[in-house]
């Protein structure tokens, strides 16, 4: 494995898990906009329509979606636009994010919905239960490199043979200057996207909660902890969009 995941932003106190859920509580509205996805982040509608394509072509007859930190619902929304005939499991953090993604999803889906309110790194997933699963602008809550050994591994181990495992999220580069164009070039994105306000929000919240790694660090640990095969759909600045594919036997 690359030894350039965990930068010092890593060693910077940050928000707890209660005051992560207790935050995203009260936003569940703003994570519901199908056509532009989430604001704040990179290429949003882009990344959901990549994602829904590439799992679905990876998994065409799916079963059973799991959609880690899954807000409003956006992805599994899109998602399951393209895949009607399955169950879905949704996993957050947040009561209201999963209230809300449970009303919108079920209108699409012919099977059921269940809801698991838990911090992904003690949830249980299961073992082979699913043929999907996404991640969407969440996993950078994930603090130490075991922590991020740890899901990466649930996650390979709750898909079935062949599945597919998809993420989107802020990403750091191992230069510290390289890294620091990238972010600019996100909040100078921001600042003409949504407005000065906002960028300082969301830079108030990065400092507070986010603690991303590289790409080729989750790369690495997606073939680590069992994956065939890894997938780059996309790269923005400090956003990837990328997955694992799972060995069929
Ligand atoms: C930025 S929102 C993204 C929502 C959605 N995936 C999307 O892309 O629209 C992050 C979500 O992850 C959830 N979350 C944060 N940390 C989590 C954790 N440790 N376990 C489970 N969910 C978490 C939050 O409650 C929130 O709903």
């Amino acid at each position: 494995m690359t030894n350039d995941s965990i930068t010092n932003n890593n060693t910077m106190k940050k928000s707890s898990v209660e005051e992560i859920r207790s935050k995203f509580d009260q936003l569940a509205d703003q994570y519901t906009n199908i056509e532009k996805g989430q604001d704040t982040a990179l290429d949003s509608p882009l990344c959901m329509e990549l994602i829904s394509k590439a799992a679905s072509i990876y998994n065409p007859n799916a079963h059973a979606i799991m959609d880690l930190g899954c807000g409003g619902g956006n992805y599994i929304v899109k998602l399951t636009a393209l895949l009607p005939n399955v169950d879905v499991t949704l996993v957050d953090l947040s009561e209201n994010m999963l209230k809300t993604a449970s009303k919108r999803v079920n209108y699409n889906i012919s099977g059921k919905v269940s809801t698991i309110q838990s911090d992904f790194r003690s949830a249980n997933f299961g073992i082979e239960k699913f043929d999907i699963i996404t991640a969407a602008t969440t996993l950078h809550h994930l603090r130490s490199k075991d922590e991020w050994i740890l899901v990466f591994d649930k996650i390979y181990k709750a898909l079935k043979p062949g599945g597919s495992f998809w993420i989107t999220d802020v990403i750091l580069h191992a230069n510290p200057r390289l890294d620091e164009l990238m972010h600019q070039g996100w909040f100078n994105t921001l600042e003409s996207n949504v407005g000065i306000e906002k960028l300082n929000w969301v830079k108030e919240q990065y400092h507070k909660e986010y603690t991303p790694v590289t790409l080729n660090f989750q790369l690495d640990l997606m073939k680590e902890v069992g994956f065939k095969e890894t997938i780059i759909l996309h790269k923005h600045f400090c956003f990837a969009t990328f997955g694992g594919i799972k060995d069929k036997n």
